[in-house]
């Protein structure tokens, strides 16, 4: 078996995970959640890009042919420092791509404080589509929230109004949600944003991105290839098998535990 590797600090990248195998069925994924040191979006460039180092030496060890690096956070701080030896995707660029294609005058950009501080998005919107407007806001609440399951709950509404609210005062017409967690709250920041605001994310235009590189690469798995996927996990937690059992199906194996040094 050879696999795509995919890493996030915790269960937001099974969201990349679902795309991935809906738009390459006959693929193989190895996922690592970073559970454990979860997490990534209040800390340093140094030590995201030294966690990201060891998940992708983890990978490796484990014969992945390329790379899906589903944590924004890590994209955008750990990602230009590194040069791995597959081919490597993140989900900062993609997402930029897709906002850059949909919007029209003022992009609204929502991450972690530390991808909002690296200005990633930003940098990359203006290099793609330099006649936009990009604002950005960092909503540090979320990724709690979403862990504890409150996906459409009125604390997380009020939040989120409140995140929100100087993004849609200053007329953005797109969100991007920079954050892999943000995807799952995609319903009511969809009721918050209003109509006429575009909510974009990365994970179908990095399977897209994918899908295309391995096949230029001949890296593709032949149609009807035998798929495994294997979840591990660096910290146990039972929220994290159960999401990945709604995400995945009921068919998904258990969680491995794993140290990753
Ligand atoms: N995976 C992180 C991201 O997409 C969110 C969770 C964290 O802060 O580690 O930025």
């Amino acid at each position: 078996m050879t696999a795509i590797g995919v890493f996030d600090s915790g269960v937001g990248g099974l969201t990349v995970v679902a795309a991935l195998a809906q738009r390459l069925p006959d693929e193989s994924i190895v996922y690592l959640g970073d559970t454990a040191r979860l997490p990534y979006g209040s800390k340093s460039a140094a030590t995201v890009t030294q966690y990201t180092r060891n998940n992708l030496r983890f990978l490796l060890q484990r014969g992945v042919k390329a790379v899906v690096v589903a944590c924004n956070t890590a994209s955008a701080l750990a990602l230009p420092n590194l040069e791995p030896e597959v081919p490597t995707w993140g989900v900062v660029e993609p997402g930029a791509r897709r906002a850059a294609a949909v919007c029209s005058r003022h992009v609204g950009v929502i991450g972690t404080e530390s991808t909002v501080r690296s200005d990633a998005y930003a940098l990359a919107l203006a290099r793609l589509a330099p006649h936009l407007r990009v604002s950005s806001r960092a909503c540090p609440l979320f990724v709690p929230l979403v862990e504890e399951g409150w996906h459409d709950d009125p604390v997380t509404e009020q939040v989120a109004r409140r995140y929100l609210a100087p993004l849609l005062a200053a007329g953005v017409d797109t969100l991007v949600l920079g954050c892999t967690h943000y995807p799952l709250l995609r319903p009511l920041l969809a009721r918050v944003a209003g109509q006429g605001v575009d909510l974009v994310d990365s994970a179908d235009s990095v399977a897209e991105e994918v899908a295309r590189g391995l096949a230029a690469a001949g890296l593709a798995a032949p149609p009807g290839s035998a798929v495994e996927h294997h979840l591990y996990v660096t910290d146990a937690s039972s929220g994290f098998a159960d999401f990945a059992q709604r995400i995945l199906g009921p068919a998904t194996r258990p969680l491995e535990w794993v140290e990753v040094t």
